[in-house]
This record gives C-alpha cells, sequence and structure tokens, in this order.
C-alpha cells in the first residue's frame, strides 16, 4: 500500500481493483442518517464517479422514496470503492484493502443506522449466520430480534437491489422485494427515532 492512498482517497493504489477502475466511488450523501452500504460500483458507478446511480441504485432509491426519503435524504457507501473487472463479487483480499475508508465514513459521519445491502456487504458488518441469507434476514427484522451492531451502529441487511436479485421470488413465492421494503421501512424508522 503506498502512504499517497491514506491520504487521497480517489488516488488509492491499495490492491489491483484500482488497475481496473476509471473512478474511485467516494461515500455520499448526508449524515447522520441512514447509511447504505453496497458490495461495489458497478459500470454506471465506475463511469461517473457516483455511487448507486445504475439499476440497483434506482431499485434502492424507490425503496426509499416508497418509506419517504428522497435521495438527497440518505447517504451511500461500498465496501469496495473500486469497480471489480466484469462485476465480479470483490475478493476477501479487497474487502480487506477498503475496510478502514468504510470504518473511517462509520466513526466520522455518525450514521445512525447502516442498512447493508445485499450479502456482500452484510458479510462484512454482521457476524457470520447460519442458514440463507435472506431468512437470517427475515429473522433480524422480526421486532424480537435485536439487530446486530457495528462500531456502535445498528446494522439492518437487505436483499441486494440488482434486478436478478430483486425482481426475484422465495422459495415460499413472496417477491423478494417485499423483503428489501420492509428493511429499508425499518432503517428509515430506526434512524427518526433511535430508542
Ligand atoms: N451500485 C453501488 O454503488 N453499489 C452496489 O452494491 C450496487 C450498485
Amino acid at each position: 500500500m503506498s502512504c499517497s492512498s491514506a491520504v487521497d482517497p480517489s488516488a488509492c493504489q491499495a490492491c489491483r481493483l484500482a488497475e481496473h477502475r476509471s473512478r474511485v466511488v467516494l461515500p455520499d450523501g448526508p449524515r447522520e442518517g441512514v447509511l447504505a452500504i453496497g458490495e461495489a460500483p458497478g459500470r454506471q458507478e465506475d463511469v461517473s464517479g457516483v455511487g448507486f446511480v445504475g439499476i440497483a441504485g434506482l431499485n434502492l432509491e424507490a425503496a426509499f422514496a416508497a418509506c419517504g426519503l428522497a435521495r438527497e435524504q440518505w447517504a451511500r457507501s461500498n465496501i469496495v470503492r473500486c469497480r471489480p473487472p466484469e462485476n465480479r463479487k470483490p475478493r476477501a483480499d479487497e474487502v480487506r484493502s477498503c475496510a478502514h475508508w468504510l470504518d473511517r465514513v462509520v466513526d466520522d459521519w455518525l450514521p445512525r443506522v447502516l442498512l447493508a445491502v445485499g450479502q456482500s456487504a452484510a458479510a462484512r458488518l454482521i457476524p457470520p449466520w447460519t442458514g440463507s441469507f435472506l431468512s437470517h434476514v427475515e429473522r433480524l427484522l422480526l421486532p424480537e430480534t435485536g439487530l446486530p451492531v457495528y462500531r456502535g451502529v445498528p446494522v439492518v441487511p437487505m436483499p441486494h437491489t440488482s434486478p436478478l436479485a430483486w425482481n426475484r421470488r422465495r422459495p415460499d413465492g413472496t417477491p423478494i422485494r417485499e423483503l428489501g421494503l420492509r428493511a429499508v421501512r425499518r432503517a428509515v424508522i430506526l434512524a427518526r427515532d433511535p430508542t
């Protein structure tokens, strides 16, 4: 890791993703509310340098809008800040290289809630679980289940909003997006009233 990568986030060369990216996608949005944390920038994010502007971002935006929050009212980040080639999943060493950037945002921005968008983000922020990711999300959304906490901030996990995941149904026939909407609603309510 070069020293300059610790100084200028936009010039980070800490992992191999730097070789392929067009732009580092920095976190954006208001502090002290809901911070949505995704897996990694996609093609449109890589080109624009702005997080969650592709289809997955629009799906997430629509979910927030359904819960009363416009895009300007929630914040965005990712577990890695550079697009992996061909949109592959970020590798463990890439996630580790980027960890201090995300931790700094969580510590400095004082979000009230972290919304982990998809399994990769959840695996980065909450303890390992057994069984399927979606069953775990459902369990954590029950009022009687305590939410996991990351660096002092409650984490609400949700299914990823990429069309492939978002538009599917669970084995019992319920749409995955319904579970996602429940998660976003929980995060929005918690950010308004953390008690
Ligand atoms: N866009 C992002 O910035 N992150 C995701 O996880 C998906 C789309």
